[in-house]
């Protein structure tokens, strides 16, 4: 890029930050390759809903038979859904900020901590809105220690510099789908400067077992510096409504109040995730298909000799011989997106989500050919 524009300082920083490069669309891969069936394992949605409850809620708002109408703004901050999520998580309605999806809460607290600059720690290999958000919003990114088999807490703490106001960290990890243990969430939790923001990004908490997951919520009373974020993407069903939820102490709250936008989570999302927050027992019932797809991918892998890593989430990381790019290519010729991960550092695995046990066929079917005689 040469033009007036690059030539401004601001601009020619934008050009440097990578672009964020969502799955690949079903619709766009049918136009592109004409094929008619298409399975997509590429963005960790839940292949399972969303329940009649959602959808007849959702159709009521539409219908106009709901209190509130299309035609009007919603309420702005939520407050109907935000009682929800107070009784569920147990927590005061004014300690719950909406986000348009959480990734809308990423970058609204990266707004807020780098107004007057600043650096983040994110560690290595982490979902990429946390480096995207960081950078966009003026702050320099430090990165930390972490593999596709661990996270360290301990090294986040030692990259900590003066200027630090922020520290990302995904709770399960995505793309890696490693988390910490108790004592060393704690270490982290409890180690950190105070003027320093913890953003502990939950999105794939629910698929955890109950009971056995070190829950970052557990310290917020304990924490002002504290940010705990959910989605309603994942176990919840709602990728397409864009809608998530961050949990943190009433200071952050008020900060976060005045780099959030109006309006910004709509009338049908808003609706939408009342009926899904309350809903354990479809909560329960994903949990359950997803550690069945989990157990019969690594028979399958194991019968193909695949290297898998990561043991939390509704996906796994596929290390192969072939660069990501291109098994992603060819596996998209025989209509299975899946997604590269060369632009997290890893650049010979692929990311699969846990589709249902058809669709899981349908990336054997496509993929044995290609990687047997080992990955
Ligand atoms: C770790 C993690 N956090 C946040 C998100 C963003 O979710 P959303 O913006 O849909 O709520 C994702 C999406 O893939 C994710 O993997």
């Amino acid at each position: 890029m040469n033009t007036l524009l690059s030539s401004l300082p601001s601009f020619e920083r934008l050009g440097r930050i990578p672009l964020y490069i969502p799955g690949k669309p079903i619709q766009e891969v049918q136009r592109e390759l004409g094929l008619t069936s298409i399975v997509k394992l590429a963005s960790n949605e839940n292949p399972w809903g969303p329940t009649e409850a959602v959808k007849a809620r959702v159709a009521a708002v539409v219908a106009g038979t709901d209190v509130e109408g299309l035609g009007l703004y919603p309420v702005s901050d939520g407050w109907y859904l935000r009682q929800r999520i107070a009784q569920r998580k147990g927590l005061p309605p004014d300690r719950i900020v909406l986000g348009n999806g959480s990734s809308e809460i990423l970058e609204m607290v990266a707004k807020a901590a780098f107004l007057e600059g600043g650096s983040a720690v994110v560690p290595k290999h982490s979902f990429a809105i946390y480096g995207i958000a960081t950078q966009t919003a003026g702050g320099r990114l430090i990165e930390s220690r972490a593999s596709t088999t661990e996270l360290d807490a301990d090294d986040i703490l030692r990259r900590v510099e003066p200027d630090t106001r922020l520290v990302y960290l995904g709770h399960p990890n995505n793309p890696t789908g490693v988390r910490l243990e108790r004592a060393a969430l704690e270490r982290l939790v409890r180690g950190l400067r105070e003027d320093i923001i913890l953003v502990v990004d939950q999105a794939y908490a629910e698929y955890e077992e109950p009971g056995e997951y070190p829950d970052a919520a557990g310290y917020l009373d304990e924490r002002p510096n504290l940010l705990v974020l959910h989605t309603f993407s994942k176990i919840h069903c709602l990728a397409g409504m864009r809608i998530g939820y961050g949990m943190g102490s009433k200071e952050i709250m008020q900060y976060l109040e005045r780099v959030r936008s109006p309006f910004n989570t709509n009338l049908l999302a808003q609706a939408a995730a009342e009926v899904a927050v309350q809903d354990l027992a479809f909560e329960a019932f994903s949990r359950q298909k997803n550690r069945e797809a989990r157990a019969a991918f690594g028979t399958e892998a194991a019968r193909h000799r695949c290297r898998l890593s990561g043991t939390s989430g509704n996906f796994i990381l596929l290390e192969s011989a072939y660069p990501a790019a291109e098994l992603f290519q060819e596996l998209l010729k025989r209509g299975v997106i899946v997604r590269p991960m060369q632009g997290y550092g890893l650049p010979n695995h692929i990311r699969v989500s846990f589709g249902k046990p058809e669709e899981m066929e349908a990336f054997w079917r496509a993929a044995a050919p290609l990687l047997d005689g080992g990955c």
